[in-house]
């Protein structure tokens, strides 16, 4: 698909051509990665966080409670996250100078001897070394999203750290060469954010070859500078993208068909816009993963990225069964095994 083709996709409102987009990105779907929807367990284990992030709620130096959870609680999270038969645990912080690289590898052993999961990781920025090491002790996913491939709007929203969106970049390739399962994405509707932006976002999805693409809307956090119209660059108003569910949904459908085989969750910010039916339209229009939250009850309200964070649950057997009959209703099924990129 040309980029033009993709900038026409995403400014159409016509009904019937967004019913010819859905239809192609479920026809997609269900062609390269079939009918299962594959269930990561995701555990945000800490929300200490070294970097300023424009937009996100556990910036430094926010004032939050910060927590950090035992490889013992982690573990535990992983066992119930087997029994509940999701085939991958994602262990996801902040960028947690605190958790050393060592305690992790450890953690990923420890879960891999435990238990059949894959291990998906997403803490961030880490060295070389580091990915290296994690990768040894097991590891078989990363997440790390480029947020938008727009070196300027990239900067403003990423208070200079490292070498901004080109060592992100980087990392996504030594990743890539580490032999991880790769993963990235973007927000939808970020203030000044463009349509050509967007499109150049969605083309470097299919440049990058990823394994997995995470894309969700923008949600303003009020603690946040781009939360409190700080910040911004603004766009023309016919330029800015909008954080809407359509607009979310056209970038999963684009998504889906610029990388058709890649794993792409329906996203836990798509379902708090839209807590009715938002995670249904993920799936239908070109996803093919959710990533319900386990982490324990008593840290979820601290790993607050945006306000009303809602998603799907599989703590108890009773939330999982939910779920189970959610997937139905909707003609698809839970997914068996750990559900890596078919190749
Ligand atoms: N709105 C929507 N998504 C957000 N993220 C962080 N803050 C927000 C927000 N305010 C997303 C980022 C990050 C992922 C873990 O959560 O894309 O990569």
């Amino acid at each position: 698909m040309k980029s033009a083709t993709i900038l026409d996709w995403l400014r159409t409102d016509d009904p019937a051509r967004l019913e010819e987009l859905w239809g192609r990105a479920d026809d997609a779907r269900r062609h390269n990665v079939g009918d299962q929807v594959h269930l990561r367990a995701l555990v945000e284990f800490s929300n200490h966080c070294r970097r300023r992030c424009a937009y996100c709620g556990l910036r430094a130096p926010a004032d939050v409670q910060r927590y950090r959870m035992t490889a013992g609680e982690i573990v535990d999270c992983a066992e119930r996250a087997a029994r509940r038969g999701c085939g991958t645990i994602v262990l996801q912080s902040g960028e947690d100078p605190g958790m050393t690289a060592d305690w992790l590898a450890e953690l990923i052993g420890e879960i891999k001897a435990r238990t059949p999961l894959a291990v998906t990781l997403s803490v961030g920025e880490r060295s070389d070394d580091e990915l290296a090491l994690w990768r040894s002790a097991g590891a078989d996913r990363y997440l790390l999203r480029f947020e938008t491939s727009e070196q300027e709007l990239y900067d403003l929203i990423h208070p200079k750290f490292g070498s901004g969106l080109k060592n992100r970049l980087y990392v996504l390739d030594v990743l890539r060469r580490l032999g991880y399962e790769t993963g990235s994405g973007v927000m939808v509707g970020i203030p000044g954010q463009t349509y050509d932006t967007l499109a150049g976002d969605i083309e470097l999805f299919r440049t990058l070859d990823l394994d997995m693409i995470g894309v969700g809307p923008y949600i303003a956090h009020p603690a946040t500078p781009l939360g409190r119209g700080e910040w911004i660059r603004p766009a023309p108003p016919s330029e800015q993208v909008p954080n809407t569910e359509l607009m979310t949904c056209k970038t999963v459908a684009l998504a889906r068909l610029a990388c058709p085989q890649a794993n792409m969750p329906s996203t836990t910010a798509l379902a708090t816009i839209n807590q009715a039916n938002g995670r249904e339209l993920g799936l239908t229009r070109g996803a093919n993963v959710v990533m319900p939250n386990l982490t324990p009850v008593k840290y979820r309200a601290l790993y607050e990225i945006y306000p009303q964070k809602t998603g799907a649950d599989a703590t108890s057997s009773e939330s999982r069964a939910l779920l189970n009959a959610q997937l139905r209703a909707i003609g698809r099924i839970a997914g068996k095994g750990q559900g890596g990129r078919l190749r």
